[in-house]
């Protein structure tokens, strides 16, 4: 006969539309049975070469073929456009039953805290914040707060100086100088910031470390407001039970001047590891502002007295913590600072 019969060529397009996977597949086979060059669009072409008297019955078959195969995938076409919506849908959809990521939370320095209470207890007490800047002049740092040429604190060994005249401040005082320059008595400042010396870093040792310094200038300034403000600070800081002790020391800007201590509170005063043995732990260095640093700035020490401290933050940290180890504050390990938290 030369041409394949009709009811081969329909079981083996109702098996391929059977086996066809997905809307792309069952057009495959659309081209390929119905298209321009499809086998029953070709078969249907050449009904004319048949002898007339089969044209009919072939005819005939291969229509009902192409019907049916329409039919057939057409119906397979919807079910597959349909479950692939459906599929895309479900990967979609937003599974709210899901629990939430919870984002890690983070948490104040230690040193940031002890800062913070710092400025705070002050605050409360009347005192403003004031800045200054890092980098600092020879003058402010050291010749105004009556610091001689041949101190110590001077030397190269000692001091990062940036070039002949400009450092880094070794301390926050000079911002004393600064603030007593631009502002008439009464002044009540406290002065936190970084401060740099050159030491090696070791556990009580850093090249830079935090200070915040305090400032009262005002007529009948006397040590008694220092004491009477120190002990308020000690006991707002370590604990209601804390006690206080002032010690004569000596700097070239305060006379007299005094280092206070408080009472060890790890073993009240009987002697411990962290006291070394003494009782006591030194928190800051202090005194009555020295009358030349007060002429310095133009006030007259015979109408203003003040008094004057700084203390290290790392130091109240260290003792507030219990704390071996200055490093630890800046080597950002999270082990250490998630005790903080
Ligand atoms: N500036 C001193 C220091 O860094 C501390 C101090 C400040 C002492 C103010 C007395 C008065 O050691």
């Amino acid at each position: 006969m030369g041409h394949p019969s009709v009811d081969a060529i329909t079981q083996e397009a109702r098996e391929a539309v059977a086996a066809a996977q997905s809307a792309a597949e069952l057009e495959q086979v659309r081209v390929r049975f119905l298209g321009r060059q499809g086998v029953l669009t070709q078969l249907l072409r050449s009904l004319g070469t048949l002898a007339p008297e089969e044209r009919p019955r072939v005819g005939a078959a291969a229509n009902a073929a192409k019907r049916e195969l329409e039919a057939l995938l057409d119906g397979r076409l919807d079910q597959a456009l349909e479950a692939e919506r459906g599929a895309r849908r479900a990967r979609a959809r937003l599974d709210l039953t899901l629990p939430g990521r919870r984002p890690p939370r983070g948490a104040l320095h230690p040193l940031t805290r002890v800062h913070d209470e710092i400025v705070a207890i002050f605050a409360g007490l009347g005192f403003s914040v004031a800045e200054g800047p890092e980098v600092e002049t020879d003058a402010y740092n050291f010749e105004a707060l009556n610091i001689p040429r041949d101190h110590p604190a001077r030397d190269m060994q000692d001091t990062f100086y940036l070039s002949e005249s400009t450092l880094l401040r070794t301390h926050t005082s000079p911002v004393q100088i600064r603030t007593m320059l631009v502002q008439k008595p009464p002044v009540r400042i406290i002065v936190p910031g970084k401060v740099f010396r050159r030491d090696v870093a070791d556990m009580s040792h850093s090249p830079m470390f935090h200070q915040v310094e305090g400032l009262a200038v005002d007529r009948a300034i006397t040590m008694g407001d220092l004491k009477g403000t120190l002990e308020l600070f000690a006991r707002e800081m370590f604990g209601s039970k804390s006690r206080t002790r002032f010690r004569p020391s000596f700097f070239p800007f305060t006379e007299p001047s005094a280092e206070v201590d408080v009472l060890c509170f790890v073993c009240q005063g009987a002697g411990c590891r962290l006291c070394k043995q003494g009782g006591w732990l030194e928190i800051l260095g202090s005194g009555m502002v020295h009358p030349n640093v007060l002429r310095n700035v133009g006030y007259d020490p015979e109408e203003v007295t003040g008094w004057a401290f700084g203390m290290g933050i790392e130091r109240i940290a260290i003792l507030k913590y219990g704390i071996d180890d200055l490093r630890l504050f800046f080597d950002n390990d999270l082990r250490f600072l998630r005790q903080f938290a």
